[in-house]
């Protein structure tokens, strides 16, 4: 009964954030169509003519990106994760090489191109890009080796980091609708931008890192799906 109310609970949350993507999935794809065009450099400042590895870079970084963060809540759905468990299973490695893929195309970008928030925005989304790929490769050898309280940790963590860059966006957005953007600038120098560089991260693992340790004994054993 309990199980049954928090699943639907989840599956109520997962509805409601499918809606807040839709303008995050429309932007992502406006900005690969405009990375494609003849003028990109021209219609934003991600690109630049006669930087191909820096522009390509960034499209595949979207591209991974955006179907990242689009497809990482249907593994919290245990309807599918029970019922449709290969299903669980062949998702679990398209996000993993996912993670990989926008983690190491956004961390090319960074010595390449820098951010438009300069060096402590660089440092910062270069460790989330860290935290992302470690999270992925850590998450592929749990599974494989069957370690059910390893992919448990380890996926809760990559699901939080996939979830960053909409969290980053949904920070912003709250704050300019409640504070019209106080401490924020255009060039990301503000007090609020400094702190963002890291809030949409570093406090969703250190409260992920609190939770895996009250429940981990919950999940010991050997994990019931491995191939
Ligand atoms: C997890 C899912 C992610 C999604 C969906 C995503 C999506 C995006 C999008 C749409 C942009 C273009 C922003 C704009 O229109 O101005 C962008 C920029 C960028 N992303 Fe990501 N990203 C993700 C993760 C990451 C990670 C892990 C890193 C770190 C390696 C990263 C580093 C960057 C950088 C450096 C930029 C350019 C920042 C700038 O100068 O404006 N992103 N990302």
């Amino acid at each position: 009964m309990r199980f049954a109310k928090s699943g639907v609970a989840i599956n109520a949350l997962i509805a409601v954030f499918y809606l807040t993507l839709l303008p995050f999935v429309s932007h992502g794809f406006s900005m690969i169509r405009i990375g494609l065009s003849e003028d990109a450099a021209l219609q934003s400042y991600l690109f630049t003519d006669e930087a191909r590895v820096g522009n390509a870079a960034m499209m595949l970084h979207i591209f991974g990106g955006t179907l990242l963060v689009a497809l990482v809540p249907l593994q919290l759905i245990r309807a599918l994760r029970q019922r449709f468990n290969r299903f669980h299973r062949a998702l679990g490695a398209v996000l993993i090489a996912l993670a990989l893929i926008t983690g190491l195309s956004g961390m090319t970008y960074i010595p390449l191109r820098g951010t438009i928030g300069g060096p402590v925005m660089s440092a910062a989304f270069f460790l989330y890009g860290l935290c992302l790929f470690a999270s992925a490769l850590m998450l592929a050898r749990m599974a494989r080796i069957g370690n059910r309280e390893g992919h448990w940790a380890w996926g809760l963590r990559l699901f939080w980091l996939a979830l960053g860059s909409w969290l980053y966006r949904v920070h912003y957005t709250l704050w300019y609708l409640l504070t019209g953007g106080v401490g924020s600038e255009p060039d990301f120098s503000g007090p609020f931008d400094l702190v963002q560089n890291f809030a949409f991260f570093v406090p969703y693992l250190l409260a992920v890192q609190l939770w895996i340790i009250r429940k981990r004994s919950a999940h010991q054993g050997v994990l019931a799906t491995i191939p």
